[in-house]
């Protein structure tokens, strides 16, 4: 039987116009905001592909469930709901609710790190890396090699290199390891799913040393859609039952669910232990909120509960990466440098590749980025060498192997029209890379500098010759 296609599972009840200013006035946009897509005006934006997070739209179940807000300050109703929800879909024994992902990451490292020690994980993500230091831990890089390479077609780039953790291991000694941070869907690889053979083997390795496995499930619905599609024995199992065997892996998890989950807002740390729950309920109260509702209002979590079981639908889930499917396709056919293969989340345009002309030092990526906005309105997001900051002992730019420009689609959101228009803008960049110009820092902020830093052109004052 010939393979059909698939059509988003759903219509669209309520829209939101959008606004395109001229090419004068983004080019002054965009210098207003130091060339910076993080500090541009929404509302200057045509087509916003800056993040997939908490710019999902909800579904009118989601809405519903909003106007069934328990407001209680302790005991929500709405939080019992989410906890039975997360139990059934995630599998673990406690929860945690947080304001949002890093929140929770917050607390996870606060309750495991102690100063000196280190924390490997498949790829850094900067808000986890950033509370891993902050408690004083190093993080180490053991994903795979294939990982780092945009052209490598690997179906499993996320996947931990069992060698690297093992030398590792032998080299600092597993009771300076508190945990390993398994991430789903690895963001700064490109989106990268890690396969349930590298999961269990993982679990295995750290199981015989006594390290806990701890989880980042941001995307982890996204990562067992990956499974099911690529890897072998697991066609005719559910995403359902795929994202419990995952979970299953694993000691507890953070979640960011403002990505898979389909809120706006929220996240929740999950632990197995009940000593380490009991705790981790102690410090959220400090920093969060009472542990019955961790920031979030009991509309948040109802909102989240429902968009968790809506998630897991493989008709949901196959439309979402179809649709990033789509838009790489649509790129690649044109000979325009993207990671390989197209991951979950976004479209990472290779910005080295594509701008050959910019050394590393002018950022590449950040300046990519806000040519792109200049070049069409379309918002994306610097993952290169802003991204990963400096060295903390040589206070040098990391420079990491890849230098890329995330387009990543927030879900439910955008048609298969807004894909062609972003991928015409990308191609019009493509034809003539020379007219960008390279960046210099104005302002770097200390923590997490992509969000706030300023830039001005290396040369001239735009970033887009002839805009
Ligand atoms: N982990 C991963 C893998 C993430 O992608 C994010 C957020 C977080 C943790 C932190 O969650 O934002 O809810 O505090 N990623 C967003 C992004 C910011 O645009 O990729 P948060």
């Amino acid at each position: 039987m010939r393979k059909r296609s698939w059509a988003e599972p759903f219509k669209i009840k309520m829209v939101e116009p959008l606004r395109m200013i001229s090419a004068a006035e983004r080019a002054k946009a965009a210098a207003e905001a130091g060339f910076n897509t993080f500090l541009l005006k929404s509302e200057d934006v045509y087509i916003d592909l800056l993040t997939d997070s908490g710019t999902s739209a909800m579904s009118d179940r989601q809405w519903a469930g909003m106007m069934l807000g328990d407001e209680a300050y302790a005991g929500s109703a709405n939080y019992y709901h989410l906890e039975e929800v997360v139990a059934r879909h995630y599998g673990y024994k406690h929860l945690i609710p947080t304001h949002q992902g890093r929140g929770a990451e917050h607390i996870l490292s606060r309750l495991l790190i102690k100063p000196g020690d280190v924390v490997p994980g498949n790829m850094y993500f900067t808000t986890t890396r950033a509370h891993q230091e902050l408690a004083g831990a190093r993080f180490v890089d053991v994903i795979c090699d294939a990982a780092h390479d945009p052209a490598d077609e690997s179906p499993f780039k996320g996947n931990i290199d069992l060698a690297k953790l093992e030398a590792l291991i032998a080299r600092v000694g597993a009771s300076r390891i508190p945990y390993l941070c398994m991430q789903c869907c690895v963001n700064m690889a490109g989106g990268q799913p890690i396969s349930m053979a590298n999961i269990a083997a993982v679990r295995a390795l750290c199981r015989q040393h006594g390290i806990k496995v701890m989880l980042d499930a941001t995307r982890a619905v996204e990562n067992a859609y990956f499974i099911k599609d690529r890897e072998p024995g697991y066609s005719n199992k559910s995403v359902a039952d795929i994202l419990l065997e995952i979970c299953s892996h694993s000691d507890g998890c953070t979640n960011s669910a403002k990505k898979d989950c389909l809120v706006n807002i929220g996240g929740f740390l999950c632990v197995n232990d009940d000593e380490l729950a009991e705790r981790a309920r102690n410090l959220v109260v400090l920093f969060e909120g009472l542990h019955t509702y961790g920031g979030l209002a009991g509309r948040d979590m109802e909102a989240m509960a429902i968009g968790i079981t809506e998630s897991v639908q493989y008709d949901h889930i196959r439309a979402r990466i179809g649709q990033v499917e789509y838009l790489g396709a649509l790129l690649d056919r044109q000979g325009v440098p993207i990671v390989k293969p197209v991951g979950g989340h976004g479209i990472f345009l290779d910005a080295a590749a594509f701008l050959p002309h910019i050394p590393r030092s002018q950022f590449p990526a950040q300046a990519l980025a806000a040519a792109l906005y200049v070049e069409s309105g379309v918002r994306s997001m610097e993952r290169g060498t802003v991204s990963a900051g400096r060295d903390p002992d040589t206070g040098k730019n990391i420079e990491p192997k890849l230098e890329l420009v995330r387009l990543t689609i927030p879900r439910r959101v955008y048609t298969q029209a807004h894909m062609d228009v972003t991928a015409e803008s990308v191609w019009a960049l493509f034809e003539a890379p020379e007219r960008v110009v390279g960046l210099a820092f104005t302002f770097e902020p200390t923590y997490l500098r992509f969000f706030q830093s300023r830039f001005k052109p290396v040369e001239g004052d735009v970033v887009l010759r002839n805009a």
